[in-house]
Formats: C-alpha cells, sequence, structure tokens
C-alpha cells in the first residue's frame, strides 16, 4: 500500500505531501519517541512496540511527510495501528507529531485502517479514547464511530477515563 495526499499551497505553508506505508522495524526509535512526546508517563516502550509491531493480526502504518519545495528526507510524523482478532478490529494507537497535526495526516491514517480492516472482512472497528481528547473525539465521529461505552480509569498512570467507539462495517 502506498497512499499520499497533497495539500494545496497557501501563503503561510509550503506544498508538502503525507504518505502512508507500512511501518517497519527501523521506524520503531522514531515512534518511541513520538509516543513519549504524545503520550508522557501512559507511552509505550521500545519492547512493547516491537512486540506489536509483529504480534498475531496485527497492522501498523506510517505516515512520512515531504516538503515539495526540496529534495530531502521524508520524515515519519505519524503512525497507527491495528488489531485483528478475526471478527472485529481494534484500533491499538494513532498519533501525529505536534508540528503535523491539523493538516490531515491523522485522518489519513484512520482512513487506511478502516479500509484495511473492510478489507480482512471485520465487522466492526473498535477504540478506546480518553473522555477529554477532543481533536481525537472529533476526528472518529467525522467517520461515523459512535460511544458505545465508558470504561473507568483505563488510562494509567493517568487515571483516565475513556470512551469506547464503534464503527460497524457489516451493513
Ligand atoms: C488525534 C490526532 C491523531 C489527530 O491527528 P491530526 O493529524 O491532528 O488530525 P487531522 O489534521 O487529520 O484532522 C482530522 C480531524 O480531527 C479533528 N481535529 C484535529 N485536530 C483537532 C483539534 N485541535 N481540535 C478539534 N478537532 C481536531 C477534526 O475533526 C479534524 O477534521 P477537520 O479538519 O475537518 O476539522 C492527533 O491530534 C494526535 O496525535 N493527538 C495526540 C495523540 C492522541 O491523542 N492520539 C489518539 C489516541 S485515542
Amino acid at each position: 500500500m502506498n497512499e499520499t495526499q497533497e495539500a494545496t499551497e497557501t501563503a503561510d505553508t509550503v506544498p508538502f505531501r503525507y504518505t502512508v506505508r507500512p511501518l517497519r522495524a527501523s521506524d520503531l526509535d522514531r515512534v518511541v519517541g513520538l509516543e513519549r512526546e504524545l503520550f508522557g508517563a501512559g507511552a509505550w516502550s521500545y519492547g512493547m512496540l516491537a512486540e506489536e509491531l509483529g504480534g498475531k493480526g496485527r497492522w501498523y502504518i506510517a505516515a512520512t511527510y515531504r516538503d515539495l519545495t526540496s529534495i530531502g528526507p521524508e520524515p515519519l510524523v505519524g503512525y497507527a495501528g491495528l488489531w485483528f482478532d478475526g471478527e472485529v478490529v481494534q484500533i491499538m494507537t494513532v498519533g501525529v507529531a505536534p508540528g503535523h497535526q491539523g493538516r490531515g495526516a491523522g485522518r489519513m491514517l484512520i482512513k487506511a485502517l478502516i479500509e484495511h480492516a473492510r478489507k480482512v472482512g471485520a465487522t466492526a472497528v473498535l477504540l478506546e479514547v480518553a473522555v477529554n481528547n477532543e481533536a481525537a473525539l472529533h476526528l472518529y465521529s467525522e467517520f461515523g464511530f459512535e460511544q458505545v461505552g465508558l470504561r473507568k480509569r483505563y488510562y494509567q498512570p493517568e487515571n483516565l477515563d475513556a470512551y469506547t467507539m464503534r464503527l460497524n462495517l457489516a451493513e
């Protein structure tokens, strides 16, 4: 898979492109850094991420950034992953580097996960999201996810409640 999205040039931004591709073991150092930046004390370690990447039914992807005005490296600026248990897909994680948030990378990642869920024949996509995570709640509801439950103190050590959200695919 190799999906790209181009943004239009505006007065205050250079033209750029995000590309979604499979996550590789060589990306893990960068992902660990982003995890710490995005999730603080709740961040996954290198070992946890490596285990996830090689786990049964897991599918992890990366979003890379390209500045279209120059030839240079394409840094990883986002990542996401899912677990398919043979019936439903659980979104395990999604994150976009703070400097790249609000520019469409998160939407591309979630879209790719949902497309993969359809492809493998999942009946639904489930996820947990902190009750105060406005950006993620907006993003998921745009895709049609609905709140189906509340999990008390789901996020540790922050002690934060989470909504369980569900998107039915078998309709
Ligand atoms: C949640 C997250 C992945 C979204 O990624 P993103 O690249 O910033 O999102 P996008 O630019 O693709 O925006 C898609 C939609 O998300 C919502 N959104 C994004 N940023 C938002 C913000 N600051 N406030 C409210 N809604 C926001 C909007 O619905 C937006 O749609 P719009 O452009 O039509 O308004 C990103 O903010 C992030 O990494 N947050 C920290 C980690 C995290 O909370 N992960 C989710 C765990 S469940």
